[in-house]
């Protein structure tokens, strides 16, 4: 286990000033091809599960700097961004410039759900937010709040089962599987690691499913996404496992 990789103990305020602080760098990462894992593995997971999706009203939970909302804007007839990162959400306005139909607000969708009218989104994207929020249920439950009966839930997580080994944390004494643990560890991703703390939380694969459940979806697809064939060996070499899981739910 690598020594910076350890359990703490986090406020929102604490999550909010992370992800300001490491948002130009997730700017530069993707738009410089640099982030494999969103462009190769995660984003084509979310368009495959997105493929008999209702684009008219689009929630992109947690939205970061905006490249999902990017990425399925002209699908989109309209399509709303929320993340509780100041900064994130400046740079996602300024990446949508122009598009009269895609809108940034910086609040949780917690309050972003306190705010609007229930029912009003036709498809809810969250792109690796999930294992970032401190309280899943409350997150998952203003989702469901937010989307129509029908309505489409399409997520990306770090995989409950292997990211912790993936990660070379899985021995520590600390690590124990079934519970939920805040894990503070630098931001890395393949091509690009930066000394910058930012905070996961790890979470066992039937919390997911039982928080899901709980507050009414319908798991309808899992996938365990894979890098294709054409992607650079020396990111492929690695991958033994799935590093990350894509979950389609529908909302009853
Ligand atoms: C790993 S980043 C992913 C960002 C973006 N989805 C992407 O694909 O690049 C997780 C994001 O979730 C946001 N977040 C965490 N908890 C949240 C909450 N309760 N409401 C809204 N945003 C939240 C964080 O601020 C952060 O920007």
């Amino acid at each position: 286990m690598t020594e910076s990789i350890r359990p703490t103990h986090k406020s929102r305020v604490e999550i909010e000033r992370e992800w300001d602080t490491i948002a130009p760098i997730r700017d530069t990462q993707i738009s410089q091809g640099k982030d494999i894992s969103f462009l190769k593995v995660l984003l084509p997971a979310i368009e495959k599960l997105t493929i008999n999706s209702n684009f008219s009203h689009v929630l992109d939970v947690g939205c970061g700097v905006g490249f999902v909302a990017e990425a399925f804007s002209t699908k989109a007839n309209y399509i709303v961004g929320v993340d509780i990162s100041k900064r994130s959400i400046e740079l996602a306005q300024k990446r949508l410039y122009g598009s009269r139909h895609a809108h940034f607000y910086c609040r949780s969708v917690e309050e972003f759900a306190q705010q609007t009218a229930p029912h009003s989104f036709s498809l809810a994207i969250a792109n690796m937010t999930l294992m970032t929020a401190l309280d899943l249920l409350s997150l998952l439950r203003s989702v469901a709040r937010l989307l129509r009966a029908g309505a489409h839930f399409v997520f990306t997580i770090i995989h409950p089962c292997f990211w912790s080994s993936y990660w070379g944390y899985d021995a520590a004494d600390w690590f124990h599987y079934n519970q939920e643990i805040v894990v503070e560890a630098p931001f890395k991703i393949s091509f690009d690691a930066v000394d910058i703390v930012t905070t996961h939380v790890h979470r066992p694969l039937s919390q997911y499913f039982s928080s899901l459940i709980e507050v009414g979806f319908i798991i309808e697809a899992v996938l365990e996404p894979f890098p294709p064939p054409d992607t650079d060996p020396e990111y492929i070499r690695n991958w033994k496992q799935p590093r990350f899981l894509a979950i389609r739910c529908v909302r009853e």
